[in-house]
C-alpha cells in the first residue's frame, strides 16, 4: 500500500483555527435562512455517532445497502467485470467495501478521502483483509478532478459511491459532483451508486428522528463543534433537533430550532435566532426510479442495472460513461 502524499488539505488559520469551517459557518448564521453545510458534520465525534446512527433500527439505509451488495456479487460480477479499478469516492465502510471487492475481481483499489487519517486506517485495514490487491489511497476532496495514481493510469474504472451520499447534495451540486466523476474516472468507466427510495414519510422521518436520540446527538454535535473549534457560545440547551419531509424537494432536511429567543457569539461575531427560527445543517434527498435515471442521465452516466433490497427501501444503481447515440 502506497501512503499517498501526505498533503494538507485543512487550512488552518495561526491559531490553529479551520478556514473553511470558520467562514461557511460565519457566512450560513448571517443569511435568512441559516444553513450550515452537513459535511461539517463529520469531526471525530460526529464521525462516531454516524456510526452509532446506521445501527439504529430506524435506520435502514446502511443495512438495506448491505443487503444488496451481499446478494447480487454474482450480477456485479458479470456487468462489471474482472481487472478494474476500484476508486471509492470516501474512505470506505469496513462492511461495504469489501463485499464488493471479493464480487468482482478487481486488480486495484483507489479510496479517495479528504480526511487523511481515516484514509489511511481504513486502506491498511483493507490492504490486510485482501492481500494480493493493490491498494493506492489518494487524499483529495472528490468534488474536484481528482488526478489518480499512474499505476491505475491504464486499468478501466468502477467508481463506488455508496451510501446514498450523493442525495446530501441539491440538483445542481450532484450533477456537478457526477460529471466530475466521470471526468476522473475517464473513458470506459462504470459507477455504483447508491441512491435511498422515496417513501413514506413517517418512515423517513423516524430513520433521521429516532427514540434514543442519536441523530439528535449527532446534529447538536454540531452546534458543539462550533462551540469549541470557533470561540462560540450557542445555548445548546435551548436548541432542539428537527427532522422535516420537504416532499417539493423530495427531502429530508434536518434542522436545529430555537426553542427560545437567543443571542450568541460566533469567532467574535453576534448572532440571534428568534423562537422557531432553526440553523437547516442536512438535505438527504430520497430519489424514486425516475428522478435517479434522470439525475445520473444529466451528469453522463447512463444507467444499466437497478438493485432493490427485498422490502424495497434503497437502490443501488449501475451507470456507464458511454453516452449512446440516440436522436435526435
Ligand atoms: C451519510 C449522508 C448518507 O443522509 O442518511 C444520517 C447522513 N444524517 N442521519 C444520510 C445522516 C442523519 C446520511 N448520509
Amino acid at each position: 500500500m502506497s501512503t499517498g502524499k501526505g498533503l494538507a488539505l485543512v487550512n488552518l488559520d495561526e491559531s490553529g483555527v479551520d478556514r473553511d469551517f470558520r467562514a461557511d459557518v460565519l457566512q450560513g448564521l448571517s443569511e435568512a435562512q441559516k444553513a450550515i453545510p452537513a459535511r461539517w458534520f463529520y469531526d471525530y465525534a460526529g464521525s462516531r455517532l454516524f456510526e452509532d446512527i446506521t445501527r439504529l433500527p430506524e435506520y435502514y439505509p446502511t443495512r438495506a445497502e448491505t443487503e444488496i451488495l451481499a446478494s447480487r456479487g454474482a450480477e456485479f460480477a458479470q456487468l462489471i467485470g474482472p481487472g478494474r479499478a476500484v476508486v471509492e469516492f470516501g474512505s470506505g465502510s469496513s462492511v461495504k467495501t469489501p463485499l464488493l471487492l471479493s464480487a468482482i475481481e478487481p486488480s486495484a483499489y483507489v479510496p479517495l478521502d479528504i480526511a487523511g487519517d481515516f484514509l489511511r486506517a481504513s486502506a491498511a485495514e483493507l490492504s490486510a483483509k485482501f492481500p494480493g490487491l493493490p491498494v493506492y489511497p489518494v487524499e483529495a476532496d472528490f468534488m474536484r478532478r481528482v488526478e489518480l495514481p499512474q499505476e491505475v493510469g491504464d486499468l478501466p474504472k468502477l467508481g463506488f459511491f455508496p451510501g446514498s451520499t450523493i442525495g446530501n447534495m441539491v440538483a445542481r451540486t450532484a450533477v456537478d459532483l457526477l460529471r466530475t466523476m466521470r471526468q476522473t474516472l475517464g473513458e470506459g468507466s462504470k459507477l455504483l451508486i447508491g441512491m435511498d427510495l422515496i417513501k413514506d414519510p413517517e418512515i423517513l422521518i423516524a430513520a433521521y428522528d429516532d427514540p434514543a436520540g442519536v441523530t439528535a446527538a449527532f446534529n447538536l454535535n454540531l452546534a458543539r463543534r462550533i462551540n469549541r473549534e470557533l470561540d462560540g457560545d450557542i445555548p445548546l440547551d435551548a436548541l432542539r433537533h428537527e427532522a422535516r419531509w420537504n416532499d417539493d424537494y423530495a427531502r429530508i432536511e434536518m434542522h436545529l430550532v430555537a426553542t427560545s429567543d437567543i443571542a450568541f457569539t460566533v469567532s467574535g461575531r453576534q448572532f440571534r435566532m428568534l423562537e422557531g427560527e432553526s440553523i437547516h445543517t442536512e438535505n438527504s434527498h430520497k430519489f424514486n426510479r425516475r428522478t435517479g435515471n434522470m439525475l445520473l442521465l444529466a451528469g453522463g452516466w447512463t444507467p444499466v442495472q437497478r438493485w432493490l433490497d427485498d422490502k424495497a427501501r434503497f437502490s443501488l444503481i449501475l451507470a456507464d460513461a458511454t453516452i449512446p447515440r440516440s436522436a435526435p
